[in-house]
């Protein structure tokens, strides 16, 4: 059941800590060990890495190449309906990841067998034992987020980071004092913001809004992403998420006094540019909300502030999206969606 939650959402939402915690395991001290975790040493260090997901699990396989690339290896995200063998380097050395909670999604199914038929090694990182991903691909690492009923990813999505962070120290033999140790500490930090989170006011004070935006760069930019999709999903309003630079491509021209913006700002993320983006929204009269651990001094520019406590600049976005998840709950409660079952989505969509 719903263990007294009003909605399998917020109950997901709630178990992040322990979803992390699970997914951390032991692996988190078989890194420190430098021992083999998931048995996934075999696929060192790949000449690149092509990651294939649709949805949420695309904006943690975008998390997840960034993370491979800042420890040198070349990685590539894809939506798994727009990836094609016949248009890319794919072969022995290169290792496909099938990111997807369900383990059953068409797509992201297509694109595997596409890898496999190209001689790609393939892992699938899932939440489901015994999917089809984690019977098509060679290799299998499971997130362990337990069961997720919404059809909103939740907890599965801070598993999947979680997951690819482990998977980036395990591939690239790069062991990260600060990271395990950040990890260890995450589950604390998540509970703080459930413990404290503003956003259920946040979103009473913004319901009303035309569009709600979304930016963060590097690290936070998958989570503004993941915040628009979020959004849009169970509230059925219009929602965008951008790489902070790119809203003065564009984008700048939608904003208004009735289009509030969230900014994802942390240390390690390019703050001050993404300050500098702030800006641009204000001068244009577009409410701001920073989702910020305080660094550089957003909240100046911001007219309310949600925030997050200060860990690894990999794992800050981490704790970003949690605000995001809870805002977008608290829009869709008020707004009396259907929140477990938005109109016209499947929890796992078997058609391509
Ligand atoms: O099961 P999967 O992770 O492969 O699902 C992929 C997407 O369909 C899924 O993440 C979808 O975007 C979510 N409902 C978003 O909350």
């Amino acid at each position: 059941g719903k263990s007294g939650y009003d909605h399998y959402m917020l109950k997901e939402i709630n178990e992040q800590p322990t979803a992390v915690r699970q997914c951390c395991g032991e692996r988190v001290s078989e890194l420190e060990r430098t021992i083999d975790v998931d048995s996934l040493s075999a696929l060192s260090v790949p000449e690149r890495v092509q990651f294939v997901a649709c949805g949420t699990s695309y904006h943690a396989a975008l998390y997840g190449a960034r993370l491979l690339r800042e420890r040198g290896v070349p990685a590539t995200a894809f939506l798994a309906s727009e990836y094609d063998t016949a248009t890319l380097p794919v072969d022995e050395s290169t290792l496909v990841v099938g990111v997807t909670q369900s383990g059953e999604t068409a797509d992201t199914m297509g694109a595997l067998r596409g890898a496999n038929g190209a001689g790609a090694t393939t892992l699938a990182v899932t939440n489901v034992v015994g999917s089809s991903a984690a019977r098509t691909c060679d290799h299998v690492m499971y997130v362990r987020a337990g069961p997720e009923i919404g059809v909103a990813a939740t907890k599965t999505f801070v598993s999947q980071q979680i997951a690819l962070a482990m998977l980036a120290c395990e591939l690239t033999d790069e062991y990260d004092d600060d990271l395990v140790e950040a990890l260890r500490d995450l589950p604390d930090k998540l509970q703080s913001i459930l413990d404290s989170s503003s956003g259920r006011e946040i979103a009473r004070e913004y319901l009303e809004a035309d569009a709600y935006f979304f930016i963060g760069r590097g690290y936070n930019a998958p989570v503004a992403l993941e915040g628009a999709l979020k959004m849009k999903e169970i509230t059925y309003k219009h929602a965008e998420g951008f790489p902070a630079g790119e809203l003065k491509h564009g984008p700048l021209a939608l904003v208004t006094d009735r289009t509030p913006v969230f900014a994802l700002v942390t240390a390690g993320s390019n703050p001050t540019k993404t300050i500098g983006n702030v800006k641009e929204v204000e001068t244009r009269g577009g409410p701001v909300v920073a989702v910020t651990d305080g660094c550089d001094d957003v909240a100046r520019y911001a007219d309310h502030v949600l925030e997050v406590p200060e860990t690894h600049s990999a794992l800050a976005p981490v704790l970003g999206n949690v605000q995001l998840q809870l805002v977008s709950y608290w829009v869709a409660n008020e707004l009396g969606r259907s929140i477990d079952k938005p109109r016209n989505l499947a929890k796992s969509v078997t058609v391509e």
